[in-house]
């Protein structure tokens, strides 16, 4: 089956690696990592039209759409209205990462474990809220900000100008708890829980510093309670999809449940509409199931013609690799070193923003560079791997955590302001 996959990042690569093992997988744009696996196709994620005309010029049997601002911006109802499958929500159920507010009320009426939450759009309704949830203070942009919208702190001053600069915030009560990704492939009606992972949010070792689109990830996590996936399909993912039925915009895709492990049960700390990166990345390398055919089965409302999916017994760690000035800023152009190498040893090396020069040497292209994924036959071999072949590459600035997996150590990952 032709499989087009949209994106650029490593998300999207992580994925087309995964699919290339049963479908011809194409790519739009894609990035030079997913050029050595796919065929690229020069067509703007964002061009709705664009990606359906390419779709339908291919006679693609599935379009996965990877990112979630071309979800929010509703490509996947072109290509759907094409007569094509495609993974990925409507605009209108991507709106449960879209919009937190929307994410709330639906999270509300589903009746699905949450923070206590407000959603402020003056300096008093926000003043109001921080006082009624105190501190740690938890200050989320109501819109899309790449990662960059939430802002917990002690500090009221810094947790109130936050609120400030936003038009719309959510402020919540805090979530005490190591942080979990459980990802739910579904059809509309029905879900599959993919192995739960870990991904690393802050830029530093411990926990510390901002937060990034995630530094690092692995899985399985074997502190976590064996039946995780169960009760969350059962008491968070059911529910909400009944809950975006009844209010006519049914959730085709990946929902991404956010969690965090508190002493009262796992609680949402967040919906996103698409697979996490790099949390993605360690689950697909253990994934012993069909991709292709998995999505396939969701993009067309059948997922129960094929089985739940198995993994293997075994782990995988990925490493990030950012650029100078990361999360702030990134850097671009510096001359990458070192990726032979690191493949040699048998890791994935995982594109996720590079670019290649005017002479053909691969570059750095945007804040998360590279991500370094290996398996092995627990946590702690697959750390090792992963960190002996990220050890090989470099470039001016690079910039990695060395506590990914280190159990631990990962359990605290998530609350760092106790
Ligand atoms: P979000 O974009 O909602 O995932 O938030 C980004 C990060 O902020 C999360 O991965 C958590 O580390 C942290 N965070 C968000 N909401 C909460 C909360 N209610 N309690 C504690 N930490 C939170
Ligand atoms: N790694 C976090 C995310 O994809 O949102």
């Amino acid at each position: 089956m032709k499989t087009l996959v949209i994106g650029t990042g490593g998300r999207e690569h992580a994925l087309a690696l995964k699919l290339a093992q049963d479908a011809e997988v194409h790519a739009a744009p894609g990035n030079p990592g997913i050029g050595l696996i796919a065929t690229l196709h020069d067509v703007d994620a964002m061009s709705g039209e664009s990606i359906a005309a390419l779709a339908t010029e291919l006679g693609a049997g599935l379009v996965v759409v990877g990112p979630e601002a071309p979800l929010v911006a509703g490509v996947a109802d072109l290509v759907r209205a094409a007569g094509i499958p495609v993974f990925g929500p409507s605009r209108e159920a991507a709106q449960l990462e879209g919009s937190k507010a929307f994410s709330k009320s639906v999270m509300a009426a589903a009746g699905v474990p949450t923070a206590g939450s407000r959603v402020c759009r003056t300096a008093e309704e926000v003043a109001a809220a921080l006082d009624e949830f105190g501190a740690p203070y938890v200050v989320k942009d109501d819109a899309l900000a790449a990662g960059k919208g939430v802002v917990v702190t002690r500090d009221r001053d810094e947790a109130a100008a936050h609120a400030a600069a936003c038009e719309t915030v959510v402020i919540e009560e805090f979530l005490d708890g190591p942080e979990v990704s459980l990802f739910a492939v579904c059809d509309g009606e029905r879900a599959y829980a993919l192995q739960p992972a870990q991904d690393f949010k802050r830029i530093f070792d411990g926990g510390r510093g901002p937060n990034t689109g995630g530094m690092g990830s692995y899985t399985p996590l074997t502190w976590a309670q064996s039946d995780l996936a169960e009760v969350v399909i059962a008491t968070v993912v059911e529910p909400t999809l009944a809950e975006m039925r009844r209010r006519g915009a049914p959730f085709v895709g990946c929902l991404y449940v956010g969690l965090a492990l508190t002493a009262r049960g796992p609680k949402v700390i967040e919906f996103n509409c698409r697979f996490g990166d790099p949390d993605i990345q360690p689950v697909l390398a253990v994934l012993d199931s069909s991709l292709s055919a998995l999505l396939h089965a969701a993009a067309t409302g059948a997922l129960d013609s094929v089985p739940a999916p198995v993994f293997r017994d075994e782990a995988a760690v990925t490493v990030v690799l950012a650029s100078a000035g990361y999360p702030e800023s990134s850097s671009s152009g510096d001359v990458i070193s070192g990726v032979e190498d690191a493949a040699a040893t048998g890791a994935d090396v995982i594109h996720a923003g590079t670019a290649l020069d005017g002479d053909g040497r691969l570059v750095t292209a945007g804040g998360r560079v590279l991500a370094v994924r290996a398996g092995g036959a627990d946590v702690a071999a697959a750390r090792a791997n992963a960190y002996a072949a990220a050890g090989l590459i470099s470039f001016e600035g690079m910039q990695r955590r060395s506590d990914i997996a280190a159990e631990p150590l990962g359990v605290v990952e998530g609350a760092s302001l106790r």
